[in-house]
């Protein structure tokens, strides 16, 4: 087992990708913490956890409210007594219009939920891993970190200042014992995608003339982040690793 006993926390753990990686670090011995700003989905995903024989506690959090990131944190410490892991995986879809027609309020909304929102976990979850010696964080990303799309620009830039977020923590804190990476899906089949990963939606192209030529499953994702978060990867510092069937080869 990769992650014997590592204590894990999962933003955006309750559906897709998120879901994906609490199992699959479960199945690697990993105790999580299933957070969510959708109890339902936080509830789900713990009862698929322990059915598979893991261990998993839910905490219902919307990670742009600092006070709710703190008691996310706390909840983790209560329950493990210590972090290991922070998977960054919170994330929601822009408006998906051109620059001209988006909105200011959607741009906001995005960048919150999709970067800020980082840059607020990491800020209360590195002094725990500084105090246990070290720790490894994994930001979702996106193969929008490195192209332009459909999926419009405040999607689009939110993905591509995940990744200089990344490299800059790795930069602060690598010497300092934390592994700070992100994973860049390509088109995954989650509930984000759902209306626009569908034959003549706008992302068949992008994904079709890719080397893989399909749209991706959360679990394939889900184990690039186990390595990312196992000792595989020691020497894995500020990387972004494309999980994208190749769609941004070009
Ligand atoms: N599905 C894809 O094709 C794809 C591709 C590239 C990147 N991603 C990224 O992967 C991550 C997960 O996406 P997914 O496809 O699993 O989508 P999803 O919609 O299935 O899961 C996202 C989860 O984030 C949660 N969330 C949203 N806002 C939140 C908030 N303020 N606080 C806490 N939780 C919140 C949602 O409730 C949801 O459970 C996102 O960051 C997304 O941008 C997805």
């Amino acid at each position: 087992m990769k992650l014997q006993q590592r204590a894990v926390i999962v933003t955006g753990a309750g559906s897709g990708i998120g879901r994906a990686i609490c199992l699959e670090m479960a199945k690697e011995g990993a105790r999580v913490v299933v957070a969510d700003i959708q109890q339902a989905g936080c509830d789900e995903t713990v009862r698929l956890v322990r059915e598979a024989g893991g261990e998993a506690i839910a905490v219902r959090v919307d990670v742009t409210e600092a006070t709710q990131i703190e008691a996310m944190v706390d909840a983790a410490i209560q329950a493990y007594g210590r972090i290991d892991v922070v998977c960054n995986n919170a994330g929601i879809g822009g408006a998906a219009l051109p620059a001209l027609e988006a909105s200011e309020d959607m741009w906001d909304r995005v960048m919150n939920v999709n970067v800020k929102s980082m840059f607020m976990v990491c800020r209360r979850v590195i002094p725990h891993m500084l105090r246990n010696g070290g720790g490894t964080i994994i930001n979702t990303s996106s193969a929008s970190g490195f192209i332009a799309s459909p999926a419009g620009c405040d999607y689009t830039a939110s993905k591509h200042a995940i990744l200089g977020l990344t490299k800059q923590l790795a930069y602060e804190y690598g010497q300092k014992g934390i592994r700070v990476n992100a994973i860049c899906p390509g088109v995954i089949e989650t509930a984000l995608t759902k209306d626009v990963a569908v034959d003549g939606g706008p992302f068949e192209q992008l994904t079709m003339n890719a080397p893989a030529g399909r749209y991706g499953q959360p679990e394939e994702v889900a184990k690039a982040a186990v390595f990312l978060a196992s000792d595989d990867a020691s020497f894995m510092h500020g990387a972004a690793v494309r999980v994208d069937g190749g769609s941004t080869v070009y």
